[in-house]
């Protein structure tokens, strides 16, 4: 066995359809020992070597019954990561490339979340009335800050379920990155928008009142996803004029006026299942990232249903895109030769906090 790692530069310059070959190759080769696990956004020249699709929730509840040795990511780091807290001992998380983050997860970061954490307990006489909410989309150290203060994670599909849960817990709760879905959430659950005032992390308080604070029930992380945040009502008008028949369908990550106006607001699995089981001949104009509504304008044509993009610009996840058929040919090769590149792997502690707040998050959904 060749013990020498394989430089990427040997597979940036391969064509696609010679990368296409390779993976076909080496996932014949690795046999049982790799599964590949993809998220609804990648790119369909990746995304059609998974193994295992879905959404957030989904992918993380397959990891927990895998017996391969290495599992390859094909998604973003924080999916990645979870990927390896809930996986076995001795098993190999590979994301190919590092690279593929995620803008919204990078909003909160732990010093930010710690000391906002503090601030709030200093204005609420540390009356342990606060309960932590983490979306998925976060760093693995921001899990286990929730797993060290009796919060939680959550995901867009079981965002309300997570939300009940805390509010049996304590009064409060402090919702990070994604304001966008804390706010459909609450909404939803009927909470009033100004108990749900914007936590400004780079400001003194927030940028709130000390009176805002002690009448909040959710405080909303300044945090959004720059792919949904492109999504507009204008867009929704101009196709429920074009279409008066046809349905409006967005991910909880839209803004909130495009989730109050959209006929069903969901994950990504959501909106993938919603389609797929709606009449033939249906209308859809859909709000969430580009590769999947391509993917399934394309699935449902025999079916005569239309599934149209929101937006008239590109909205595309370009951290997802960076896993490209190059890099999953360059990791998968270096797996055959004994010397696996890109291996995630969350430091023990982080890990073990963290998986309090996954196995609580999977339980109470
Ligand atoms: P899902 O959990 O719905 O797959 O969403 C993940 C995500 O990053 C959406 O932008
Ligand atoms: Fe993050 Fe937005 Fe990309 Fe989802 S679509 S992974 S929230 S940047």
């Amino acid at each position: 066995m060749n013990t020498a790692t394989i430089k990427f530069e040997a597979f940036e310059s391969l064509k696609n359809e010679d990368c296409q070959q390779r993976i076909l190759k080496a996932k014949k080769t690795l046999g049982n020992e790799i599964i590949i696990l993809g998220h609804h956004y990648q790119n369909e020249e990746v995304y059609r070597h998974a193994d295992l699709a879905g959404d957030s929730l989904k992918l993380a509840k397959y990891v927990e019954n895998l017996d391969a040795k290495y599992i390859v990511y094909l998604g973003v780091h924080f999916m990645a990561e979870v990927a390896n807290i809930l996986s076995r001992p001795g098993q190999i998380t590979v994301l190919p490339d590092l690279s593929a983050g995620c803008s919204m997860a990078d909003m909160a970061n732990l010093a930010k979340v710690e000391r906002s954490y503090r601030e709030l307990n200093k204005v609420l006489n540390f009356d342990n009335s606060i309960t932590p909410i983490t979306y998925i989309n976060s760093a693995a150290d921001l899990k286990a800050f929730c797993g060290e203060h009796e919060g939680i994670v959550c995901t867009s599909t079981n965002a309300a379920k997570i939300l009940n849960w805390a509010f049996s817990q304590k009064e409060k709760v402090l919702f990070f990155p994604d304001q966008n879905l804390g706010r459909w959430t609450g909404h939803s659950m009927g909470i009033p928008l100004d108990l749900m005032p914007v936590w400004d992390p780079d400001l003194p308080l927030g940028g709130l009142t000390e009176e805002q604070i002690i009448n909040a029930k959710v405080l909303l992380w300044k945090g959004h996803c720059a792919v949904h945040q492109m999504f507009r009502l204008e867009h929704i008008e101009t196709f429920r004029k074009q279409h008066p028949d046809g349905f409006v369908i967005s991910h909880p990550e839209s803004p909130f006026e495009v989730c109050l106006n959209s006929d069903f607001v969901g994950s990504t699995d959501f909106i993938l299942n919603t389609i797929k089981n709606a009449e033939h001949g249906t209308k859809w104009l859909v709000g969430t990232e580009l590769n999947l509504v391509n993917r399934l304008a394309n699935e449902m044509k025999p079916e005569n249903k239309l599934v149209q993009f929101m937006s008239h610009v590109v909205c595309e996840c370009s951290t997802m895109a960076r896993i490209d058929p190059q890099h999953l040919a360059w990791t998968l090769e270096n797996i055959i030769n004994g010397n696996p590149v890109n291996i995630i792997k969350v430091p023990n502690k982080e890990a073990q906090l963290a998986k309090l707040t996954l196995d609580k998050m999977l339980e109470v959904s």
